[in-house]
């Protein structure tokens, strides 16, 4: 911790925020409603977060939506959290006026033939914006990005001499991207499930008891003051 706070200049930002969007349910369960209500109110909540790192200038964020675990939740929650995506695939005309750039990583096959359709639509369409690029993680999970990747380096028929941490990189869905140096995680939970295994490596970690429907403007930037206040070693001294 440093004496005095940094003026907001002095701030060193991450390059690449990734955030684990957790804790809708029990935001609806605190409230007497239905899971439904809280998966409704936490995209409200990711629709500012993501116009507010934008604006501060955050270069990359990742959002975790719907982790390859979450099919096993019951069908009437699937089909609500896959409308609320389709809903907001309709309404991608917003991020046009933010000049965000959208990508969704994780495995589309298992997705609704529509969604596959509205998620190519909208990364075309954003393809040329300059401002954040922000990745979806729907369907995604750590391991089956891993997996996916060994095997297309072993179709391309990769010698192993040629197998390094770059190739893998460069097979994974944030291809070209920078890893994720700061990793959010809000609700009360201290795990990864799955999320972005092979790029946090070197991670920064901010944990916070708040819920994601409740997760505001001034939460991240509690989170943004403690990682500027970090001294990151990578292993040296
Ligand atoms: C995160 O909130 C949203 C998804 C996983 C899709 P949860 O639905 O996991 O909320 P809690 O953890 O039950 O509170
Ligand atoms: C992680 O949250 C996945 C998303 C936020 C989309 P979960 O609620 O599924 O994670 P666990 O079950 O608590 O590990
Ligand atoms: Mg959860």
């Amino acid at each position: 911790m440093s004496l005095f706070k940094k003026k907001k200049s002095d701030r060193i930002l991450p390059q690449h925020v990734a955030i684990i969007m957790d804790g809708n349910g029990r935001w609806a369960k605190k409230r007497h409603l239905p899971r439904t209500a809280g998966h409704a109110a936490g995209s409200k909540t990711f629709k500012d977060i993501a116009r507010y790192a934008n604006k501060i200038g955050i270069k990359y964020m990742t959002v975790y939506a719907f982790s390859t675990e979450n099919w096993k939740r019951p069908q009437a929650e699937v089909d609500n959290i896959m409308g609320i995506l389709r809903q907001y695939l309709k309404d991608t005309d917003q991020f046009k006026h933010e000049n965000i750039k959208l990508q969704f990583i994780g495995g589309r096959e298992r997705l609704p033939e529509d969604i596959r359709e509205l998620m190519a639509k909208a990364e075309e369409d954003s393809k040329d914006f300059t401002g954040m690029h922000l990745n979806i993680a729907v369907n995604y999970g750590g391991r089956d990005e891993i997996v996916t990747a060994v095997k297309k380096i072993i179709a391309a028929g990769t010698k192993p001499e040629n197998v390094t941490d770059e190739l893998i990189s460069k097979n994974l869905y944030t291809a070209g991207q920078p890893d994720p140096d700061f990793i959010i995680r809000p609700s009360g939970e201290y795990r990864l499930s799955n999320y972005l295994i092979w790029q946090s490596a070197y991670a920064e970690f901010w944990f916070s008891d708040v819920l994601w429907p409740e997760f505001g403007p001034r939460h991240l930037e509690e989170a943004l003051d403690s990682f500027s206040d970090r001294n990151r070693r990578f292993g040296g001294v």
